[in-house]
């Protein structure tokens, strides 16, 4: 078996399979592992957005459309999907972590130290044996057509950290939509205060603060966690109250629309 990384993008089925396409984001994660680790205390934060925003929606895309078919098409399938859900639940269970702890401290710098690792165990699996098997047990054509899921999924997936949710289907799936629409509307406020937000710093930290709540409300229903393999699953803090995700829902939905009007750089 040859490892994905070594091979053409001829050889990987064309620009539409799935494993060109996963090659290409890898790629671009070691770009932003390098900028990383090169990054000031104060430069980290928005190299760790670009992270987020590559890598959460290309496990998502991952768990709910590739690792159901491996689990399928190759005997061992079970084993080899688990230990990269496993990678992924350290990855969303260290981003989580980083979030509280202070810039520059030794804590924090070892938890992205982890992070970074973890980050190319997974990929080196990926590539090196769970890709290549699927790449021996499915046909060009096919590959082709997961490329195509694989990628309408991860563009539409949550951008952020949820260690609670489950790695697999169904939990995952109903997650999806919730999680997508407070994550990426936390990603436009964040890349603002990022870019300066002057006099209204106060009021975006304000509505980042409520969507960070909303997403762990939505995290807390038991329907998010169904499917889970028990070595993955987080038990939850109690949660916040339901009656929080309607006003939350609410901000959601109308900081995308405020925002739309605003100019982008
Ligand atoms: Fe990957
Ligand atoms: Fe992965």
């Amino acid at each position: 078996m040859r490892s994905v990384a070594d091979q053409s993008v001829a050889e990987l089925g064309g620009r539409m399979s799935v494993l060109a396409r996963q090659q290409r984001d890898h790629v671009q994660l070691d770009g932003l592992l390098h900028r990383l680790r090169d990054a000031s205390h104060e430069e980290q934060l928005p190299v760790l957005l670009d992270l987020y925003r590559l890598v959460f929606p290309h496990a998502f895309a991952e768990e709910s459309v590739l690792w159901p078919v491996m689990r399928r098409v190759l005997p061992d399938g079970e084993a080899l999907t688990l230990q990269v859900e496993q990678e992924h639940q350290e990855v969303n269970e260290l981003v989580t972590r980083l979030e509280s702890l202070e810039l520059g401290t030794p804590e924090r710098e070892a938890a992205l130290d982890r992070l970074a690792e973890v980050l190319r165990e997974d990929v080196r699996d990926e590539e090196d044996e769970l890709f290549p098997r699927l790449q021996e047990r499915v046909p060009v054509s096919q590959l082709r057509l997961l490329g195509i899921a694989w990628e309408v999924v991860s563009r539409v997936a949550p951008t952020r950290a949820h260690p609670i949710v489950a790695r697999r289907p169904p939990g995952n799936v109903i997650a999806a939509l919730p999680l997508t629409i407070l994550d990426r509307s936390r990603d436009r406020l964040d890349g603002i205060r990022l870019r300066g937000a002057g006099p209204a710093e106060g009021a975006l930290h304000a509505a980042t603060a409520a969507l960070t709540r909303a997403a762990h409300a939505v995290e807390h229903h038991p329907a998010m966690r169904r499917g889970e393999d028990p070595s993955t699953r987080v038990d939850p803090q109690p949660g916040p109250p339901w009656a929080l995700l309607g006003a939350a829902a609410l901000v959601a939905v109308a900081i995308p629309i405020a925002l739309a009007r605003r100019p982008q750089r």
